[in-house]
């Protein structure tokens, strides 16, 4: 059971904010969700400035065994499914009812995989205080017309309110079990609730920094997955050290030159945080997306990223083909591909266009895509 509120409003004020306790809750539950709410619950358990209770909504789902997910999470303080052998904490209460897990919070986590980001604020909608702040921690995009839309963004555009992020080196098993790691939080110009969000998160074994850059921190944490796909082919593909540095560079390189052509205001200094080099180099060193194209690489490209997610993951999501796809599309229709070797190679491989091969041979690509070269 959750414990009641210990915490006094007179040590709000240690936390630099008013009276009122912030109350947070997490909209999602899968592996870095539950690892997410962890965090969070520590904090709001060990600091007098938030509400004990973190609420987080879980995405029902009925087990192997007959039970409710929520239920069993309620009842063993444990994601069995997406985080196993992990307490997550008597102050964490799994509901199932997203209007029921929002009410009153003022401080939102949004962490689930982005694809079903559009339709949750939808949900959300006149569901939440207009005075609450977001964070995300999602990495990906939404396709619009317009070309590729931030996560921050949509959620900041359909719901009304200010939405910062965390990124960085954070494969949510490692923190689950309290190995030391580091994160980034972007925000736009509200230093002070970057500040708060800090709190939420921040451990001695989890440090987190804020930096004013919101759309760099987050398309770092996005763009490194296409990234971690090239990878994975390269191990699957048996080829060595070298090669995979060799990616990796180029990798960087084409981030932080779409980075910038999407925001000219992206910093250089940026990339250089966790969420930039140390995200990238745990990511295509472990990580589901290179996982999985390890694996696509070894069956030759012939069985799709689709199976081998169903098969590999576990119920998990595979977030760089998805990028991939938003991505190239946005640089189709720029007449961009060729000035982005790396990220339209991995879209091509990962439908069939091209063999997982054609990973290290940009000629390959240049006989599908032919366009003139962009100097950024
Ligand atoms: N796992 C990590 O190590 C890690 C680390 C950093 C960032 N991230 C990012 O965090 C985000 C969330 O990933 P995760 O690891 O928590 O999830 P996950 O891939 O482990 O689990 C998938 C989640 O999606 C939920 N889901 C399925 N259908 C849904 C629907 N229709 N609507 C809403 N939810 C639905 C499932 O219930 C489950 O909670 C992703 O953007 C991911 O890239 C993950």
């Amino acid at each position: 059971m959750v414990p009641p509120n210990s915490n006094s409003p007179e040590g709000s004020s240690n936390c630099g904010r008013e009276m009122e306790l912030d109350r947070i809750a997490v909209i999602g539950s899968g592996n870095w969700g539950s690892v997410a709410a962890r965090l969070a619950a520590t904090n709001a358990r060990r600091l007098p400035c938030f509400q004990d209770e973190v609420r987080v909504w879980v995405y029902e789902e009925r087990l192997s065994t007959g039970e409710l997910l929520s239920d069993v999470i309620n009842m063993t303080q444990e994601n069995v499914k997406y985080l196993p052998n992990v307490k997550l904490g008597p102050n964490v209460v799994a509901d199932p009812n997203l209007e029921s897990a929002v009410k009153n919070a003022t401080m939102l986590v949004f962490v689930m995989p982005h694809q079903f980001i559009d339709e949750t604020c939808e949900m959300l909608k006149g569901k939440i205080r207009p005075d609450a702040k977001a964070i995300s921690l999602i990495k990906g995009m939404e396709l619009r017309d317009e070309g590729p839309r931030l996560i921050s963004r949509e959620i900041n555009d359909q719901l009304g309110i200010d939405c910062s992020v965390l990124m960085g080196a954070n494969i949510a098993n490692e923190i689950a079990v309290e190995q030391f790691s580091e994160a980034t939080i972007g925000f736009k110009d509200d230093k002070e609730t970057a500040d708060k969000w800090v709190q939420v998160f921040g451990t001695p074994y989890f440090e987190v920094t804020p930096v004013q850059d919101v759309e760099g921190v987050e398309l770092c944490g996005t763009l490194k997955n296409i990234v971690a796909i090239a990878a994975g082919l390269v191990d699957g593909l048996g080829m060595g050290n070298n090669t995979k540095a060799a990616i990796m560079r180029i990798g960087l390189r084409e981030m932080i030159r779409f980075s910038k052509l999407m925001f000219p205001t992206v910093q250089d200094a940026t990339f250089f945080e966790s969420c930039g080099v140390a995200d990238l180099i745990t990511t295509c060193f472990g990580g589901r997306n290179r996982k999985v194209a390890e694996a696509f690489a070894k069956h030759g490209g012939k069985r799709s990223f689709d199976e081998l997610e169903g098969e590999l993951l576990n119920g998990q999501k595979l977030q760089g083909v998805l990028t991939a796809a938003e991505v190239s599309s946005f640089l189709k229709a720029k007449n961009w591909e060729e000035s982005f070797p790396l990220f339209s190679s991995v879209h091509a491989i990962a439908t069939g266009l091209l063999p997982p091969s054609a990973i290290v041979e940009y000629a390959e690509l240049r006989k599908i895509v032919g366009t003139p070269e962009l100097h950024v």
